[in-house]
């Protein structure tokens, strides 16, 4: 208690301490205004001028003595500690209960010093009530203003301390070249590691910015990922061999950086004293399912790509210990325009299609999947981030927005709106994927709702066409499969990461990874 005490940030404290010392003064007048309108309305002039000459003794000779009471029972709830920093629900349920055990505290103090002389209820109720709801509305309204205006605190940073590096393996990609722009937004150090399989151009907005730095290497390759983490408090592990069919390509390659990778990368994070992971999954663990999944359901993967997501989920929630905070984000699939769009996924890809083609195809109309705009959900990657440990640590979110669930029929639809002489022609095949899922875990931890809709995206992907952002959607570079199909694997720099990442691919929970490594016969 004393250690905490002595590395308080007092100066940071101390206004905030005096604004709900006179946050509680106000409430106790206003609390009396109260009383003494509703007694006049009905008729009580004399009980209203008791309550006041009364109040005016007990004001200024008792309630002064007492009321610094309520900051210091704030104190001890933890309400000026930066670790402490609540979100939604959670906040206002914390400020609540301690608003009411410092009026505990207060009235149990106030009749034993002073007995008899106290406040009615008809004063008493509505200052708890004033005060109470004056303490929540102004941290509300300071995180607001702060999000809205991105006003920072000179002394704190809103995530880590100045030393703190955030690492972002994978951050030259889709999702990682704008959650590292947005984490240099809110004033932290980010280190990339990303072997830029497909180039550094995402990058280039960010590149000379002071708080930046890019380690181009591989997470496969023990010294780039050893250099990478020094001086790092959390990585968002992004990099992968990033869908079915370019994990189908060439499997070798796909369980190395898919899997043994994340193993190695947990080791060497715990070694480094590295306090948080957050590690990118994909909702479609969930494989082929009529239900609407949350966490809890069963996974079922239906392809090599699912699976290595499985296993390193599993991987990494054994890992976690009292200082090693794993947190599993199994994203939507994404959609909207970045550095890197993609044109493989199937919103952007149908959209593209019926700007240059005038003709899309629906396979398998009746299919649900659950979207996110790709800035949405570097905004919710944040959130999980900046929640406090005890929310997240050893956690499995499913990262959306349960209103963007869609099946893909309705997206058609969406495009057809924005593009009325577009063709559909819808086709079944034999692609069992299928999942409906949950966001609510997600809502309630963070606070997080997408902004974004489907038709945000097809329209501004539309607009992208039209200003001559992108001319070609067909070029590789947007193509994962088709680019790694042309420009062959990523092969590892030298024999040596094969053997380290053949060690990490043997798992007792991970027969296929390890089938897959077996010496063939
Ligand atoms: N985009 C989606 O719809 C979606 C949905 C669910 C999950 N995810 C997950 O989110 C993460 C990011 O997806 P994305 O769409 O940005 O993919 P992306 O393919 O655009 O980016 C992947 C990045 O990882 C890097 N990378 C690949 N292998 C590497 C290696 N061995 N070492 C270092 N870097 C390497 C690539 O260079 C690239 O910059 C992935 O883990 C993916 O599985 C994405």
């Amino acid at each position: 208690m004393l250690r905490s005490l002595r590395n308080f940030r007092w100066r940071e404290a101390i206004p905030r301490m005096i604004a709900d010392f006179l946050i509680v003064h106000f409430s106790m007048i206003a609390a009396l205004a109260i009383s003494v309108v509703s007694q006049t309305q009905a008729g009580n002039a004399a009980a209203a001028h008791a309550i006041v000459s009364g109040f005016l003794q007990y004001y200024t000779a008792f309630f002064w003595v007492l009321s610094p009471i309520f900051p210091l029972v704030f104190l001890l709830n933890g309400f000026y500690t930066h670790s402490r920093a609540y979100v939604g629900r959670y906040k206002a349920l914390i400020i609540l209960r301690g608003v009411a055990l410092a009026a505990m505290v207060f009235f149990a103090a106030n009749f034993l010093f002073f007995g008899s002389e106290k406040v009615g209820r008809s004063v008493a109720l509505p200052f708890m009530v004033l005060a109470a709801a004056g303490a929540a509305s102004v941290r509300i309204l300071k995180d607001f203003l702060e999000k809205r205006y991105f006003i920072k605190s000179k002394t704190t940073p809103s995530l880590a301390p100045r030393r703190d590096w955030v690492l972002v393996v994978g951050g030259a990609g889709y999702i990682g070249s704008l959650l590292v722009e947005h984490l240099l937004e809110k004033g932290c150090r980010v280190r990339v590691l990303d072997s830029l399989l497909y180039g550094d151009e995402p990058l280039r907005p960010v590149r000379n910015h002071p708080n930046f730095e890019l380690i181009v290497g591989d997470c496969r390759n023990i010294q780039d990922v050893v250099r990478a983490v020094r001086g790092v408090e959390s990585i968002v592990h992004l990099a992968a061999i990033v869908g079915d069919p370019a994990c189908e390509q060439d499997h070798g390659p796909a369980l190395e950086t898919n899997y043994a990778a994340t193993r190695m990368l947990i080791e060497i994070a715990k070694g480094h004293g590295v306090s948080r992971l957050l590690f990118a999954s994909s909702c479609s663990v969930y494989g082929a399912t009529d239900v609407e999944m949350d966490e809890n359901a069963a996974v079922q993967p239906v392809s090599l790509y699912g699976q290595t997501k499985v296993d390193s989920e599993r991987a990494l929630l054994d890992a976690k210990n009292d200082t090693f905070h794993p947190t599993i984000l199994r994203f939507a699939t994404v959609f909207g325009l970045g550095y890197r769009p993609r044109f493989d996924l199937v919103v952007n890809l149908l959209t593209a299609k019926a700007r240059q083609e005038g003709v899309i195809t629906i396979y398998n109309g009746q299919q649900w999947r659950p979207f996110i705009h790709v800035r949405d959900l570097v905004e919710a990657t944040v959130r999980v981030l900046e929640s406090p440990v005890r929310l997240v640590s050893g956690e499995v979110f499913n990262v959306g927005d349960t209103r963007l669930n869609h099946t893909l029929t309705e997206v058609a639809d969406v495009i057809r709106a924005a593009f009325p002489n577009v063709r559909v022609e819808h086709i079944d095949n034999a692609d069992r994927r299928n999942y409906r899922v949950n966001f609510d875990k997600l809502v309630s931890r963070t606070g997080f709702r997408a902004r974004y809709t489907l038709r945000d995206g097809v329209e501004e992907i539309r607009n992208a066409f039209d200003e001559r952002l992108i001319t070609d959607y067909t070029d590789l570079r947007y193509h994962n499969q088709r680019y790694l199909k042309a420009v062959g694997s990523p092969v590892n720099k030298d024999e040596v990461d094969g053997l380290v990442m053949a060690a990490f691919s043997n798992h007792r929970q991970n027969p296929k990874v390890a089938a897959a490594h077996a010496p063939s016969a």
